[in-house]
């Protein structure tokens, strides 16, 4: 079971993506248990204030780290046991790949920090953070989306949570190759048709067409990856 718990300004944008597909199933399943909490909880004042003014000017606000040490301190109480990790969402951070994925699918807990404004004072990420994570090379408005996006991939890589187990034996970026064409039903579509290979049930020409085709479309769309240079 892999407990995750989200900090965050926005909890109800939460709502939706967690009760439908892959992480409902998991949460169904009690492989994950997944919950958003409300940064505002764990303030101070009466205004509920998340976030201040830069020192030393600029635009913009920063949010201060009062309330976000204190909801990270409080949820870390009831996580002990077992490996986790605190994960702080941001652009700075090691960029989100498959293999961070399966890595962090292996822990029993993550707390993610979701950012918003200008970002996170600094003393979170030094103190607080174990690790500072980013989806890409492009600025979003707050964390959430990215602790969505994170949640997603880590949860489906959790053993038991998607439906067929072969699902998870082949998919792009296993190898450090791209996965290869799919086709399904019917054999023409509109003059289109499906490879003859994969319609005459002779699964060693099969797998033989289907390694061909990953690595030629990696070379092709992925020549950055191991296996678009043919070393896969
Ligand atoms: C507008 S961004 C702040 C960007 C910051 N001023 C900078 O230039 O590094 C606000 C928050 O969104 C989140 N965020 C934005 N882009 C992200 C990305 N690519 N990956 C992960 N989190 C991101 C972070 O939590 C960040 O604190």
């Amino acid at each position: 079971m892999l407990r995750i718990d989200i900090v965050t300004i926005f909890p109800g944008m939460f709502e939706g993506v967690l009760g439908e597909s892959m992480i409902k199933r998991a949460r169904d399943k009690k492989k994950a248990l997944i919950r958003a909490h409300d940064l505002r909880d764990y303030t101070l004042d009466k205004h509920r204030k998340v976030d201040d003014r830069p020192f030393g000017g600029g635009s913009g606000m920063v949010m201060s780290p009062e309330p976000i040490f204190r909801a990270v301190e409080s949820l870390k109480k009831n996580r002990r046991r077992g490996r986790g990790k605190v994960i702080l969402l941001g652009p700075q951070g090691r960029k989100l790949d498959q293999k961070l994925a399966l890595e962090l699918s292996r822990l029993n807990w993550m707390i993610l920090i979701c950012g918003h404004y200008e970002g996170v004072d600094e003393r979170v990420r030094e103190r607080l953070a174990d690790e500072e994570i980013s989806i890409g090379d492009y600025i979003l408005t707050g964390g959430e989306l990215p602790a969505m996006v994170l949640t997603d991939c880590v949860v489906r890589l959790i053993p038991g949570v998607l439906g067929d187990k072969n699902s998870l034996n082949f998919e792009s970026f296993e190898g450090n190759l791209l996965e290869y064409a799919q086709y399904t039903r019917p054999a023409d579509f509109r003059g289109m048709k499906v490879p003859e290979v994969l319609l005459r049930g002779d699964h060693g020409r099969i797998a033989a067409w289907r390694r061909e085709d990953s690595l030629r479309r990696t070379r092709q769309k992925r020549p950055d990856l191991p296996g678009g240079s043919g070393r896969a």
